[in-house]
């Protein structure tokens, strides 16, 4: 078991959306076993400069479809992007001076604060773009707005 399983309860039923908060999994999951092996302090600022510009793509791309759509939650969601990245980026000025500060307790906040955005917040943004889709009603599949 990894430190952050991607579970049903993740899966928002918008391809772009699942795909990129997977792969934020993945990069959360890959630091923490980094950090359990002691891993040496090069690979972690590396990890955790690739975790820092996944997420800042990440959050533009919700930032760009809510205005595109004219979201109206836009704000809230917006604020709450920029005081996770904000989060991360002092965790990796502090971590850069202290070799210390990447903890399991930083990284259990990072995992509890991003699968409560995913559940809450995400979870009603993909509401929003599925009622938008449009269907093809020979494939069955649906196009983004
Ligand atoms: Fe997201
Ligand atoms: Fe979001």
């Amino acid at each position: 078991m990894s430190f952050l399983d991607w579970r049903d309860e993740f899966t928002v039923d918008v391809s772009w959306l699942d795909e990129e908060h997977a792969e934020m999994f993945d990069l959360l999951n890959e630091i923490h076993a980094n950090v359990q092996a002691e891993e040496t302090h090069f690979r972690l600022h590396y990890l955790l400069d690739r975790l820092i510009s996944c997420t800042e793509s990440h959050f533009a791309e919700e930032e760009r479809k809510m205005l595109q759509l004219g979201y109206p939650d836009y704000e809230n969601h917006r604020l709450q992007h920029k005081v996770l990245l904000n989060e991360i980026r002092l965790l990796q000025t502090a971590y850069r001076e202290d070799y210390v500060s990447l903890s399991s307790e930083a990284l259990a906040h990072m995992k509890t604060w991003l699968t409560k955005h995913i559940a809450g917040l995400d979870t009603d943004l993909a509401r929003f773009v599925k009622r938008l889709q449009v269907r093809d009603p020979d494939t069955n599949d649906t196009t983004d707005p």
